[in-house]
This record gives structure tokens, C-alpha cells and sequence, in this order.
């Protein structure tokens, strides 16, 4: 990395993951170049001049790895030398086809002769927070609410993106980032019955419920993602271990109390 103003891409930087990485970014004084669909053909003139591309699919894309593809063709033909890569932890599960979408792209960012770093974090959770806001008495879910989830502040993960890309040291590295405890959905109520002062109940919605209830506006291919992975979760949870994450942001990641305290504090 030169000695001026890093310059850093982030591809999917107006999604959710991306936004928060480029806000990460940002709060460190790099110059962020936001990619998305409306200056797809322009990769390779974007890129050109950065010192490093962040990589970030579209959640439930189609085809992850032409998408990770294409983005890499473009960062050989910028010469840029340090690419991150946003997967998932237990890429490699094969019951749930978008993680293997994601283990299929880490192995292309591998191959791809650039100086990359591969994070793999888990569930965030910010995911929990929409339902929380809305007021609703409780999370429902179509799995398990006693399987246990090494669930992420997303503001950390964007953090550690941030570190991964403008610091050197982490070529080479995948990175599983989980919070600093195991957590369940029930869990998760029980933290957010404290914040919020009223109690908050977590329940298994049955998934063909799921199907014509919440679910119902998904497209069949995303529809039968979400159930594979829901399938997943029902029998395993997705736990993650915390202490890479830890280390990462110098010994201290996010507590769910304290994530959920300031996602759902009054101003937000
Ligand atoms: N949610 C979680 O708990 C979690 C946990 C671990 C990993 N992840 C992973 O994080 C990644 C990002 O998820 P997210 O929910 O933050 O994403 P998102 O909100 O869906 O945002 C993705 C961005 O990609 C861009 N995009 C969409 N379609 C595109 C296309 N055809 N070509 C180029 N760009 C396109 C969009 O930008 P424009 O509108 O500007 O085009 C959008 O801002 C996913 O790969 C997901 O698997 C999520």
C-alpha cells in the first residue's frame, strides 16, 4: 500500500454488507470507489489506480462464481494486488447450495494470482434487528431457536474488512468471524427483552408456513435456498468461533447485548 490516501473499491458497496464496510473504510481515511450494477461495464477503468478491491456478492446471487469471476478478471486487468473476498463460515456445507456458490468463488479468489484474504463471517445480527424494530412480540423462525449461532455484529466484520484491506499482513489468511459467544434465537429474545423492556418471545415457525407466509414473494430458487439452509439451521445452528474476530479488531469484538443496545437505541 502506497504512502498517500488509500484508495480502495468495494463492489456491492450500497448493499447492506457494503455499505458498512465502505462506511469502515471511510472512518479510516481511505478514498472509497463504490461499484454496483449501474457502472458494471466500467470495472476495470474503476479499479485502475486502487491499492485494493473488496468483494462482496448480491445476497442469494444466481451464480456466485461467474459473478467472482468476472470481478477478478477485471482486478488482473487493473493490476491491482489485494483483493478481500465477503463468504460465509461452512462454506463447504453441501446441503445449502449458496454456501457452496460461496466455496466455488473462494476457490477462484485461491487461483486468481492476486494477494487475497477470505472472510468468513457468520449470521449478523442486525438480521434480527427489522423484527425487533417493527414491534412485533416476538422472533419467529422458520428452524431450531435453541440451535446455537456464532452471530456477528455486523459494524465488527466491517472493521475487519477494513483492517484486511488497507493493513498488510493478512495475505493468504480465511478468516472465520463469529461473535465473541455462542448464541441461540432464544438468546437473542431474552438479551432483547432486556434492551427493550418488554419481552420479546422466540418461537419455530413451521418452514411450509414459512413458504406461504413470509417467504411467499421469493422466487422458487431463492424459496428453496432459504428452506435448505433453514433444514441446516433447524439441526445445527451455524456456530462460529469468536477469537479470530477477537484478535482481528485488537482483543475487543461486540457483545449481543451491546449490539442490539445500540441498534435499537431510541435516535437509530
Ligand atoms: N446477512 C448475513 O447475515 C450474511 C452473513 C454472512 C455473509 N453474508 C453475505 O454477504 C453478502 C452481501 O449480502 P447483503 O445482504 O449485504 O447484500 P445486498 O444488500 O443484497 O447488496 C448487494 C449489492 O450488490 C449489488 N448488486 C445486486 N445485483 C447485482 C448485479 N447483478 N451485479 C452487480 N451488483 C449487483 C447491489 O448494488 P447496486 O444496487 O448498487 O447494483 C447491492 O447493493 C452476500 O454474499 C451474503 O451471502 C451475509
Amino acid at each position: 500500500m502506497g504512502s498517500g490516501v488509500p484508495r480502495i473499491a468495494v463492489v456491492g458497496a450500497s448493499g447492506k454488507t457494503g455499505s458498512a464496510i465502505s462506511g469502515a473504510l471511510s472512518g479510516r481515511g481511505a478514498d472509497v470507489v463504490p461499484v454496483g450494477r449501474a457502472v458494471w461495464t466500467r470495472l476495470p477503468e474503476l479499479f485502475a489506480g486502487c491499492d485494493a478491491v473488496g468483494i462482496v456478492a448480491p445476497n442469494l446471487y444466481g451464480d456466485e462464481p461467474a459473478f467472482v469471476a468476472e470481478v477478478l478478471a477485471a482486478v488482473h486487468g487493473a493490476r491491482v494486488t489485494r483483493v478481500s473476498y465477503h463468504s460465509v463460515v461452512a462454506p463447504y456445507a453441501p446441503e445449502m447450495p449458496h454456501h457452496l456458490g460461496k466455496a466455488r468463488s473462494e476457490d477462484l479468489v485461491r487461483r486468481a494470482s492476486v494477494g487475497w484474504t477470505i472472510l468468513q463471517p457468520c449470521a449478523y445480527v442486525q438480521n434480527f434487528v427489522p423484527p425487533l424494530r417493527s414491534g412485533a412480540p416476538g422472533l419467529e423462525v422458520p428452524y431450531d431457536v435453541h440451535r446455537p449461532f456464532g452471530l456477528v455484529d455486523l459494524a465488527d466484520v466491517a472493521e475487519a474488512t477494513a483492517t484486511v484491506l488497507l493493513e498488510d499482513g493478512h495475505t493468504g489468511a480465511t478468516y472465520e468471524l463469529g461473535g465473541p459467544t455462542l448464541a441461540s434465537v432464544t438468546d437473542v429474545a431474552v438479551v432483547a427483552s432486556d434492551v427493550l423492556g418488554r419481552r420479546v418471545t422466540a418461537s419455530r415457525l413451521d418452514p411450509q408456513s414459512w413458504t406461504t407466509g413470509p417467504g411467499v414473494t421469493l422466487g422458487p430458487r431463492e424459496r428453496d435456498w432459504l428452506l435448505a439452509m433453514f433444514r441446516y439451521y433447524d439441526q445445527h445452528g451455524l456456530p462460529a468461533g469468536g477469537r479470530v474476530l477477537g484478535g482481528l479488531l485488537g482483543g475487543r469484538s461486540t457483545s449481543l447485548a451491546d449490539t442490539l443496545a445500540r441498534e435499537l437505541a431510541p435516535t437509530k
